[in-house]
């Protein structure tokens, strides 16, 4: 079964080990580089530890800096792919941009994880927010974004329903007697969500999809972004869980980890890359409130703007207590190099989350 279909209150898995510096923009020698031995390396931690997802982050160009952080990142369908066969129980989420892939290319490419990874495959969908990425491929954005999204699913779902090929005439997508085998084993397809958010990115969520992956500023913010969300879904009759995006820092103490963090996020931060980044999206995207940007440069630097959860893996548990009552079913966690500290993680959190009856010890109960 996919994991993201399974018992866990909280779900927990990575973010972004794909790509270089994962979400952090910093200096330090240690940081992530995405070298594949590393990302396998990972990837099995995770696996190994219970963990419930991988996710990639899509970028097909860097932010600069003296780092020239994110400008290598592997593609994610290919990644998940090649993770698939290399774990066992992790749901392998890829990350597409709707309008740089066919909706047949992506029916026949996320089926094919579904299979090598015997139904644990996920589909995060973007709709793009960077004009000089879509460039690079002689592209706009959309203006009508999600009308797009919503007619790029519909596809995928129609091949993977259909018995024999189907002629579809969208507006974005003509199709002349199309037919992918295999379909996806996941039916009606592989666990679907949006990264977005703003209002059009909630509706195509709450229409659409089985999750909103979006992210929040204050655990407060959270709720009203949850109870928003859920507003839109009932409208639709449906249900929809809201996942989110985390940076971590989790040490022995709340004041080694905070010295670090002041270490990587602040001091050693890639300023250039920062910045760019921070202009870009703030100009681009809608992902995070004008506020944010002013008050949380280190959270840029730190984890592409996402929630700190910064200390000692008691602080960390009670943080994730509370993102869980607040209403979100799932975390998407970054490290400064996740191959280093998820074992640290593992091993020290995990357990708090077990006892406080946000998850399932996935190994004693296959022992049993
Ligand atoms: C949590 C989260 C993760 C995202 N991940 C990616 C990504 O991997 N690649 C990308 O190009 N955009 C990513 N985005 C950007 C969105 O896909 C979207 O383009 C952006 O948020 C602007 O759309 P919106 O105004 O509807 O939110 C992400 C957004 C959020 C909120």
């Amino acid at each position: 079964m996919n994991p993201m279909l399974g018992p866990n209150r909280l779900k927990l898995g990575t973010f972004a080990s794909n790509a270089d510096g994962g979400l952090s923009l910093t200096t330090v020698p240690e940081r992530w580089t995405a070298a594949w031995d590393d990302c396998l390396a990972a990837a099995r931690t995770a696996d190994e530890a219970g963990l419930d997802f991988l996710l990639p982050i899509a970028r097909w160009q860097g932010f600069g800096g003296a780092t020239r952080a994110r400008e290598w990142s592997f593609e994610t369908l290919t990644w998940a792919s090649a993770l698939a066969a290399a774990t066992s129980r992790i749901a392998l989420f890829s990350t597409v941009h709707v309008p740089l892939v066919h909706p047949l290319f992506a029916a026949k490419a996320l089926a094919t994880i579904d299979h090598v990874s015997h139904g644990r495959a996920g589909l995060n969908i973007v709709c793009g927010w960077n004009p000089s990425e879509f460039g690079m491929f002689g592209m706009t954005l959309d203006d009508d974004g999600y009308a797009r999204a919503a007619e790029w699913l519909d596809v995928i779902e129609k091949l993977y329903a259909a018995d024999g090929p189907i002629d579809f005439d969208g507006r974005f997508y003509k199709l002349k007697q199309a037919i992918t085998r295999p379909v996806a084993l996941q039916r009606p397809r592989p666990v679907t969500m949006n990264a977005a958010f703003s209002p059009p990115g909630r509706d195509f969520a709450a229409n659409a999809c089985d999750q909103l992956f979006t992210t929040f500023t204050t655990i407060e913010e959270g709720k009203r972004h949850i109870a928003d969300i859920a507003t839109r879904a009932a409208a639709a009759g449906r249900e929809v869980g809201v996942s989110t995006v985390c940076h971590v820092v989790c040490r022995p103490t709340d004041a080694e980890a905070e010295a670090y963090y002041e270490d990587y996020a602040l001091t050693n931060a890639d300023h250039d890359a920062v910045e760019q980044h921070m202009s870009s999206k703030q100009k681009f995207s809608g992902s995070h409130d004008d506020e944010s940007y002013r008050l949380y440069r280190q959270r840029f630097a730190g984890g592409a703007g996402s929630f700190p959860l910064v200390g000692s893996p008691g602080t960390i548990a009670r943080q994730m207590a509370e993102i869980s009552q607040a209403g979100f079913s799932a975390i998407a966690l970054s490290f400064v190099n996740y191959r280093e500290e998820l074992p640290y993680f593992c091993e020290n959190v995990l357990p708090l989350l077990v006892e406080m009856g946000l998850r399932e010890d996935v190994l004693a109960v296959e022992a049993a």
